[in-house]
């Protein structure tokens, strides 16, 4: 028998129903079941999204077992996204998990998805891993921040939005350009066609490490309104440089607390996590800062945005340390980091 852990991972927390199975470092299989019920909306509803969890689940995870090609009785724990996130689609994980565990009588691990993101660095089969202590650029749908990884078990965020999220700052400006939800990767693709500089977005800048974008979002909002007064088909005509000018606003604005933090902590090693660590600008721009002596990381496409495989990662060093969850552990919506 393999002296490698076999861990589950359940990520229930937004819109992405996954379960992952890991083996030590190596992920077996990775089901993420997307729900395209939320485009619609312009944004993630809730009630919606933890119906669809539940219709999801057992599926994915028999998937999940069939692609490993192991039996659920050689698991040798669950780990599963505590929070933070929605309430109700925390809950479906969350239960699945502890039901799991019960009947096949093995530990339950409560996973922090934030810090999920970052270690998702650690599987195996991404281009490179990061040395301790590295500087790890976190940016999804509801966080920003700025983390300095001692270990896999010791973070601390130096700086994070005070309002709106990166993510966030992209699905909003794609909303207000009619874009459907979530604009993000709409952003990324429409701005390979677009010049930046065209179109004046402010981004406002916080003292410290911390971000700032609910300004942004005003800016974009009023000249938006203006331009479209003076041409009702600016935005249709425009699309592309809008978008590179959002892009390149919203990047900016990242890059220079993190280029600030690199330079004033002096460590080289850096990461990018979360959703947004998908845009392929964002890639190429901190590709581009090996030149200037960085030890750039990052993670493998399917490992950016909400993922199971990250779950199970994390899941594994807190097994290896022993440290289990509780059965009585209630999700956490807004889970202290
Ligand atoms: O980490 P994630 O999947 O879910 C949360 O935990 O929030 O992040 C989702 C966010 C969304 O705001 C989405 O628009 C953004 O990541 N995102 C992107 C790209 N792919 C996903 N933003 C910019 N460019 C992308 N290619
Ligand atoms: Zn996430």
């Amino acid at each position: 028998m393999s002296t490698k852990p076999l861990i589950l991972g359940i990520e229930s927390s937004c819109d992405d129903t996954s379960l992952a199975i890991i083996k030590g470092h190596q992920i077996l299989a990775n089901v993420v079941s997307n729900q395209k019920v939320h485009a619609e909306f312009g944004g993630v509803v809730p009630e919606l999204a933890s119906r669809a969890h539940q219709q999801n689940i057992v599926p994915a995870f028999e998937v999940a077992l069939k692609r490993s090609g192991i039996k659920k009785e050689e698991l040798n724990a669950i780990a599963y996204t505590r929070g933070p996130g929605l309430m109700g689609s925390l809950l479906v994980g969350s239960s699945f998990a502890k039901g799991l565990s019960i009947s096949l009588g093995i530990p339950l691990i409560e996973v922090h998805h934030m810090k999920a993101h970052i270690l998702a660095h650690m599987i195996d089969d991404n281009e490179s891993t990061p040395n301790f202590p590295f500087i790890c650029l976190t940016v999804s749908g509801g966080h920003t921040q700025l983390i300095v990884v001692k270990s896999p078990t010791d973070m601390e965020i130096v700086g994070e939005t005070i309002d709106d999220a990166a993510g966030e700052a992209f699905d909003k400006a794609a909303k207000m350009m009619g874009l459907p939800y979530p604009g993000g990767p709409l952003i990324d693709k429409l701005a390979k066609e677009g010049k930046i500089g065209t179109h004046p977005f402010n981004v406002g800048t916080m003292d410290g490490y911390n971000f700032s974008f609910s300004g942004f979002k005003t800016s974009v909002l009023y000249y938006l309104r203006d331009q479209i007064e003076k041409d009702p088909n600016f935005i249709e005509k425009n699309k592309e440089d809008l978008c590179a000018s959002i892009q390149d606003s919203i990047l900016g604005a990242l890059f220079k607390k993190l280029e600030k933090l690199v330079e004033e902590t002096g460590i080289k090693d850096v990461a990018i996590a979360g959703g947004v660590s998908a845009n392929s600008e964002l890639r190429a721009r901190l590709a581009a800062k090996r030149e200037e002596g960085w030890n750039t990381h990052i993670p493998k496409f399917e490992y950016c945005t909400d993922n199971a495989a990250m779950i199970a990662m994390a899941g594994f060093f807190s097994y290896e340390a022993e440290k289990y969850g509780e059965l009585a552990a209630a999700p956490q919506a807004r889970m202290p980091f």
